[in-house]
């Protein structure tokens, strides 16, 4: 249909609505004012064709609950209800014609329209709650909600030190050996040619648990474990919780963890393989800058015995707080495993050579990673743990 500006076009159309017997006509005129704008004017007419009987009216009511129950979803069964008791539903318009039903049916007709209308709203409501359910498993997931956080997870700064050793001397040949926490006077002092004057043997610097056993005090009696199961070539690391009377402050623990390394064979070592050896760690563990010193020590079970110093992580050597101005920070105990040890465990002092060396882990954990309080990594605080994720 062309439209011509100025003129008046007229439609209508009837339509068949779901009410029986009523039908809805409309009237539609169309003003094109001016060429742009089109005026609409609908005129609605409903006119009834006599009333509805009892057979139909019976007949919506079972096809109303059965649309209730067919309803899957609830925006099905608000159809349903609009449809049947909104405003312009079906039911409002049974009440409306009511008035064309003889007299004589009326009572009837009312009372059925009532029960109608009170066994919908029933099922209605029924069906709402079994789809109420259903939907809420059916929108449990929600795909648009943001996704919740988590924190992830890190390695403890201990376990790190622990496991970047493990590698390191794995790739010189060392493998991990494990010992027990409580070990006997024999493996923790004895056979480490550690004399029963040593402080160390004193009650009120170890934790005795009976006169032979006690928490050990270092990672040394795993050597002991060793040698007297295995003939030489030995080489190991054995990282491991150790037990001391110490009075917990910011460098103290009582409970810490030391990583101890044994290298056992008939062909001769010598210190300058523990030097290379423990200069390697240095450079891996601590950055390619890093070197090693020797200062003389003594420790009963190695002869000679050395302390291990790392060059200043902070300064290089030059000199700073870290390092006291030294240069140099203190970190293993090391040495030629002395002869008598062999003895101990069965070995031939002539015949096999080897050295040890010893160390904290925590000592290298608060260096490495700059924590200034070895507390800290026994509170399981996350707002420190968290920032070395
Ligand atoms: N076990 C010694 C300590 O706890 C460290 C050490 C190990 C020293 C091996 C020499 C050789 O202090």
């Amino acid at each position: 249909m062309r439209l011509i500006p100025g003129h008046r076009h007229f439609g209508h159309g009837v339509h068949d609505y779901d009410i029986p017997r009523t039908k809805v006509s409309f009237h539609l005129e169309v003003d094109v004012v001016g060429g742009y704008g089109l005026n609409f004017t609908f005129n609605f007419l409903t006119e009834s064709e006599g009333f509805m009987t009892l057979t139909e009216l019976d007949a919506q009511q079972a096809q109303s609950l059965g649309e209730v129950s067919a309803a899957t979803d609830a925006a099905t069964l608000e159809q349903v209800r609009i449809r049947y008791l909104g405003r312009n539903g079906l039911l409002p318009a049974f009440v409306k014609q009511m008035k064309d039903v003889p007299l004589s049916d009326r009572p009837e007709f009312g009372k059925r329209t009532n029960a109608w209308r009170t066994a919908l709203e029933a099922a209605l409501a029924e069906r709402a709650a079994s789809i109420g359910t259903v939907k809420k498993t059916e929108t449990v997931f929600d795909c648009t909600l943001p996704g919740r956080w988590f924190a992830p997870g890190a390695k403890h700064p201990v376990s790190r030190v622990i496991e970047e050793t493990a590698a390191i001397f794995a790739r010189l040949g060392f493998s991990v050996a494990d010992g027990p926490d409580i070990e006997n006077r024999f493996n923790n002092f004895t056979a480490l040619n550690t004399p029963a004057h040593h402080p160390s043997m004193d009650a009120s610097d170890t934790f005795w648990l009976t006169d032979d056993l006690l928490l050990r005090t270092q990672t040394s009696p795993v050597q002991i474990r060793m040698m007297t199961q295995y003939r030489p070539p030995v080489r190991i690391i054995t990282p491991g919780r150790t037990y001391r009377r110490d009075t917990t402050d910011a460098t103290h623990s009582a409970n810490f963890h030391q990583i101890e390394g044994l290298y056992v064979d008939t062909k001769p070592v010598s210190l300058a393989d523990l030097k290379s050896t423990l200069a390697y760690f240095a450079k891996e563990m601590m950055g390619s800058k890093a070197g090693v010193r020797f200062r003389p020590h003594f420790f009963p079970f190695t002869e000679p015995s050395v302390e291990v110093d790392f060059s200043c992580h902070v300064c290089g050597g030059k000199g700073c707080r870290v390092c006291k101005m030294s240069g140099w920070i203190e970190i293993a105990g090391a040495g030629m495993v002395d002869p008598r040890v062999f003895q101990f465990v069965g070995y031939d002092p002539e015949k096999v050579y080897g050295y040890a060396f010893g160390f904290g882990v925590e000592r290298i954990a608060m260096i490495k990673y700059g924590i200034p309080d070895i507390r800290w990594l026994y509170e399981n605080d996350t707002r420190f743990l968290s920032q070395l994720a």
